[in-house]
């Protein structure tokens, strides 16, 4: 399964460009397997809801009955109360709740009056959704290049892409990490552009000591299950500083309704369910504390995986506080890793596998692979490995000795 998908952005000269540049190759063959490995495997899962849930059980049960005693299952109080608590966590004046960080992405653009004839400019390191909400706008993704240290939008590649026809930008936080947001929203300001945050990975995340979702115009956030904070199915919220915004999304993922059947424009059914509200209400109390568990698990990763070679790991700006969304390293020959890994009972994952611009849905924009070197790179080089509050050491130990068995040289008899 891995080598199709790597396949797909592998395909042509991409990966064979990925080696020339990093010249790193990994030892090939069957992966060995130290006698002190063999003596002692433990299987790691990629992501552990289960163990996520365990402890709260009880509160979420609660939680979830509340919502049942008051039948308020489609929007209602438990929504409006969680947008209070999330607007208060993210320093926003308001949080609109909604069926998802999709649905959230959209909603901001349409509030912004973004539709056909207009640019938005974008990463091609992301989930599609980032861009799938622009093209849904009917407005067109423009992309640039991530920087190849954080993998967040490299603000150098802005003046090249922008034209008269820019509306908004819409920087990633990918994997949990802000993007350099100050040069974004300066360059925006000069134009008169509005910044979008995706920061559907980065809940909790600062840049600068001001909060993910804070400093643009909007920030989008989604609660899919394995977030940071994570509802039980789907669900996303808009936070922003403008009430005129908030009260904007608020009639567009309503059908558009001012008042009962009073519809003053076209929307969309993008609400945010009770239930997932008054499960996210309960889990947000618990986000600080699952971040620096996080954050905990990402420097035991750091100071073990330091001396293996082959390897390039997260780079944390300490200007701007990760969130561990995902913790994603780079191989050269990421097929054979893969495999190795998966061998020894440790999950991992690609996030992405297939950078936006050479997807096939997005063919039409005429993009080929050589437009954004470092997207592509990191496409064929990233690996997730396990990363959730509940990691124990033991298994982070484990990952890592899979990670240096799998990368170590041969060993010349
Ligand atoms: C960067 C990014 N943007 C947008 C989304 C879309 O969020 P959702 O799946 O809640 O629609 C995701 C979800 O994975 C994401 O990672």
């Amino acid at each position: 399964m891995w080598s199709d998908l790597v396949c797909g952005i592998a395909e042509g000269s991409c990966l064979e460009g990925l080696r020339l540049v990093t010249g790193v190759r990994m030892r090939s063959g069957k992966p060995r397997l130290s006698a002190h490995f063999r003596s002692k495997v433990m299987k790691v899962p990629f992501l552990d809801l289960q163990a996520h849930h365990a402890s709260r059980r009880g509160e979420l049960a609660d939680a979830i009955n509340q919502v049942v005693d008051a039948a308020a299952f489609a929007g209602g109080p438990f929504v409006s109360g969680f947008e209070a608590d999330f607007a208060g966590y993210c320093e926003t004046r308001h949080a609109v709740g909604v069926g998802s960080g999709t649905d959230a992405l959209w909603l901001a653009l349409l509030a912004l009056g973004i539709g056909p004839g207009d640019e938005v400019i974008t990463v091609p390191m992301t989930f599609i959704a980032t861009a799938e909400a622009i093209s849904r706008t009917g407005a067109r993704p423009v992309f640039v290049d991530i920087e190849d240290l954080t993998y967040t939008m490299d603000p150098a590649g802005l003046e090249r892409a922008v034209t008269p026809r820019t509306k908004a930008i819409i920087p990633v936080h990918l994997f949990g990490q802000m993007a350099d947001m100050e040069p974004i929203l300066e360059f925006a300001r000069a134009r008169g552009i509005a910044v979008v945050e995706d920061a559907a990975q980065a809940h909790g995340a600062r840049y600068h000591d001001q909060r993910a979702g804070s400093l643009g115009t909007a920030g989008c956030f989604s609660f899919y299950p394995g977030k940071n904070l994570g509802a039980f199915g789907e669900a996303g919220a808009v936070v922003t500083q403008d009430a005129e915004i908030a009260e904007r999304i608020r009639v567009l993922r309503d059908h558009g309704q001012v008042r009962k059947y009073d519809h003053a424009a076209l929307g969309w059914n993008c609400r945010m369910d009770g239930i997932q509200a008054a499960v996210l209400k309960v889990k947000l109390r618990h986000l600080e504390h699952s971040n620096e568990q996080r954050w905990k698990h990402a420097a035991h990763y750091a100071r073990a995986l330091a001396g293996i070679p082959h390897l390039v790991l997260p780079f944390a700006d300490p200007q701007r506080s990760h969130a561990y969304h995902i913790y994603a390293i780079r191989v050269s020959d990421r097929n054979t890793f893969m495999q190795h890994l998966e061998s020894r009972g440790i999950g991992c994952n690609i996030h992405y596998p297939i950078p936006v611009h050479l997807q096939k849905a997005y063919v039409s924009l005429g993009h080929r692979c050589g437009s954004f070197p470092v997207a592509e790179r990191c496409a064929a080089e990233f690996v997730s490995l396990p990363m959730y509050p509940e990691l124990t050491s033991r298994q982070i130990d484990a990952v890592v000795e899979a990670v240096a068995e799998a990368l170590s040289p041969p060993v010349h008899p």
